[in-house]
Protein backbone atom coordinates (compact mmCIF):
# COMPACT_ATOMS: atom_id res chain seq x y z
CA UNK A 1 0.00 0.00 0.00
CA UNK A 2 1.17 3.14 -0.78
CA UNK A 3 2.02 5.39 2.51
CA UNK A 4 -0.92 7.84 1.16
CA UNK A 5 -3.56 5.21 1.10
CA UNK A 6 -2.11 3.65 4.68
CA UNK A 7 -1.96 7.59 6.12
CA UNK A 8 -5.24 7.90 4.77
CA UNK A 9 -6.80 4.72 6.18
CA UNK A 10 -5.16 5.98 9.79
CA UNK A 11 -2.13 4.40 11.53
CA UNK A 12 -0.88 3.62 14.74
CA UNK A 13 2.87 4.73 15.77
CA UNK A 14 3.89 2.81 19.13
CA UNK A 15 7.22 4.61 18.93
CA UNK A 16 9.30 7.39 18.04
CA UNK A 17 10.93 5.59 15.31
CA UNK A 18 7.76 4.30 14.34
CA UNK A 19 6.74 7.41 13.74
CA UNK A 20 9.95 8.65 11.92
CA UNK A 21 10.16 6.11 9.20
CA UNK A 22 6.17 6.80 8.05
CA UNK A 23 7.64 10.41 8.12
CA UNK A 24 10.42 9.14 5.76
CA UNK A 25 8.40 7.24 3.81
CA UNK A 26 6.10 10.24 3.45
CA UNK A 27 9.00 12.41 2.14
CA UNK A 28 9.90 10.35 -0.29
CA UNK A 29 6.49 10.24 -1.59
CA UNK A 30 5.70 13.86 -1.42
CA UNK A 31 5.05 15.72 -4.56
CA UNK A 32 7.25 18.90 -4.70
CA UNK A 33 5.79 21.87 -3.45
CA UNK A 34 3.72 20.55 -0.94
CA UNK A 35 1.94 22.07 1.92
CA UNK A 36 1.93 20.03 5.08
CA UNK A 37 0.06 20.91 8.21
CA UNK A 38 0.95 18.68 11.58
CA UNK A 39 -2.30 19.10 13.88
CA UNK A 40 -1.96 17.30 17.05
CA UNK A 41 -1.30 18.25 20.74
CA UNK A 42 2.09 19.00 22.48
CA UNK A 43 3.62 16.17 22.40
CA UNK A 44 2.11 14.22 19.86
CA UNK A 45 4.96 13.54 17.33
CA UNK A 46 4.80 16.81 14.86
CA UNK A 47 8.63 18.14 15.64
CA UNK A 48 9.51 14.25 15.36
CA UNK A 49 7.75 14.10 11.98
CA UNK A 50 9.15 17.16 10.45
CA UNK A 51 13.01 15.85 11.82
CA UNK A 52 12.54 12.86 10.08
CA UNK A 53 11.35 14.25 6.75
CA UNK A 54 14.04 17.20 6.82
CA UNK A 55 17.11 13.84 7.28
CA UNK A 56 15.15 12.43 4.10
CA UNK A 57 15.77 14.92 2.48
CA UNK A 58 19.37 15.22 3.82
CA UNK A 59 18.65 17.97 6.07
CA UNK A 60 22.01 18.38 8.19
CA UNK A 61 21.13 20.93 10.46
CA UNK A 62 18.74 19.99 13.41
CA UNK A 63 16.09 20.62 12.96
CA UNK A 64 13.75 22.44 16.58
CA UNK A 65 10.23 23.80 17.13
CA UNK A 66 10.37 27.16 15.66
CA UNK A 67 8.29 28.42 18.71
CA UNK A 68 10.31 31.87 18.91
CA UNK A 69 11.16 32.73 15.54
CA UNK A 70 7.72 31.16 14.23
CA UNK A 71 9.19 30.20 11.11
CA UNK A 72 13.03 28.12 10.35
CA UNK A 73 14.11 27.21 6.71
CA UNK A 74 16.66 24.71 6.31
CA UNK A 75 17.79 24.05 2.34
CA UNK A 76 18.59 20.01 1.66
CA UNK A 77 17.31 18.48 -1.81
CA UNK A 78 13.99 20.22 -0.71
CA UNK A 79 13.75 23.88 0.68
CA UNK A 80 11.99 22.95 3.99
CA UNK A 81 10.09 25.94 5.63
CA UNK A 82 8.97 25.16 8.94
CA UNK A 83 6.09 27.13 10.53
CA UNK A 84 5.10 27.26 14.20
CA UNK A 85 1.06 29.10 13.95
CA UNK A 86 0.99 28.47 17.70
CA UNK A 87 1.60 32.37 18.47
CA UNK A 88 -0.26 33.68 15.30
CA UNK A 89 -3.37 35.40 15.81
CA UNK A 90 -4.99 35.13 12.91
CA UNK A 91 -4.23 33.77 9.30
CA UNK A 92 -3.84 36.87 8.01
CA UNK A 93 -0.25 37.10 10.36
CA UNK A 94 1.21 34.76 7.89
CA UNK A 95 1.33 36.79 5.10
CA UNK A 96 4.00 38.84 7.20
CA UNK A 97 6.04 36.50 7.62
CA UNK A 98 6.97 36.94 3.90
CA UNK A 99 6.32 33.03 2.99
CA UNK A 100 6.78 33.71 -0.44
CA UNK A 101 10.10 34.76 -0.78
CA UNK A 102 11.38 30.87 0.99
CA UNK A 103 9.13 29.08 -1.12
CA UNK A 104 11.21 28.49 -3.51
CA UNK A 105 10.23 24.99 -5.84
CA UNK A 106 11.42 22.03 -5.04
CA UNK A 107 10.26 23.00 -1.24
CA UNK A 108 7.83 21.98 1.45
CA UNK A 109 6.18 23.87 3.74
CA UNK A 110 5.30 22.29 6.79
CA UNK A 111 3.09 24.24 9.67
CA UNK A 112 2.41 23.10 13.19
CA UNK A 113 -0.78 24.01 15.03
CA UNK A 114 -2.45 25.05 11.61
CA UNK A 115 -5.58 25.23 13.10
CA UNK A 116 -4.58 29.02 14.00
CA UNK A 117 -4.70 30.00 10.20
CA UNK A 118 -6.55 27.33 8.50
CA UNK A 119 -8.52 29.77 6.25
CA UNK A 120 -4.77 30.38 4.60
CA UNK A 121 -4.44 27.04 3.66
CA UNK A 122 -5.21 26.43 -0.10
CA UNK A 123 -7.12 23.81 -0.77
CA UNK A 124 -4.42 21.11 -2.08
CA UNK A 125 -2.73 21.35 1.46
CA UNK A 126 -2.02 17.95 3.01
CA UNK A 127 -3.29 17.76 6.67
CA UNK A 128 -2.33 15.11 8.98
CA UNK A 129 -4.01 14.92 12.36
CA UNK A 130 -2.14 13.00 15.34
CA UNK A 131 -3.67 11.84 18.15
CA UNK A 132 -2.05 10.58 21.51
CA UNK A 133 -3.10 7.32 22.87
CA UNK A 134 -1.13 6.50 25.37
CA UNK A 135 2.28 7.39 26.41
CA UNK A 136 4.03 6.06 23.27
CA UNK A 137 0.98 5.46 20.87
CA UNK A 138 -0.12 7.59 18.64
CA UNK A 139 -2.77 7.55 15.31
CA UNK A 140 -1.76 9.78 12.84
CA UNK A 141 -4.31 10.28 9.84
CA UNK A 142 -3.96 12.24 6.40
CA UNK A 143 -6.84 13.93 4.41
CA UNK A 144 -6.67 16.87 1.85
CA UNK A 145 -8.30 19.92 3.02
CA UNK A 146 -10.57 19.79 -0.16
CA UNK A 147 -11.82 16.25 1.21
CA UNK A 148 -13.21 17.91 4.44
N1 LIG B 1 4.88 7.04 18.94
C1 LIG B 1 5.48 8.24 19.16
N2 LIG B 1 5.69 9.09 18.13
C2 LIG B 1 6.27 10.30 18.34
N3 LIG B 1 6.70 10.74 19.54
C3 LIG B 1 6.53 9.93 20.58
C4 LIG B 1 5.92 8.65 20.44
N4 LIG B 1 5.89 8.06 21.66
C5 LIG B 1 6.46 8.92 22.49
N5 LIG B 1 6.86 10.04 21.88
C6 LIG B 1 7.50 11.20 22.54
O1 LIG B 1 6.61 12.29 22.44
C7 LIG B 1 7.34 13.50 22.24
C8 LIG B 1 6.94 14.14 20.92
O2 LIG B 1 7.51 15.42 20.89
P1 LIG B 1 7.43 16.38 19.63
O3 LIG B 1 7.76 15.61 18.40
O4 LIG B 1 8.26 17.57 19.95
O5 LIG B 1 5.87 16.74 19.63
P2 LIG B 1 5.10 18.04 19.17
O6 LIG B 1 5.96 18.77 18.17
O7 LIG B 1 3.84 17.52 18.59
O8 LIG B 1 4.85 18.85 20.40
C9 LIG B 1 8.81 13.13 22.25
O9 LIG B 1 9.31 13.33 23.54
C10 LIG B 1 8.79 11.66 21.88
O10 LIG B 1 9.89 10.96 22.38
MG1 LIG C 1 6.53 20.82 17.96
Amino acid sequence: MSIFDELAAGVVSSSPEDTSALAERLAMALPEDAILALQGDLGAGKTTWVKAMAKTWGIEQTVKSPTFNLVSIYKGQRQLVHVDAYRLESPEALDGLMLDEFLQSPFCLIIEWPERIQSWLPPNAYWLKFEIESAARRRMQLTQLHDF
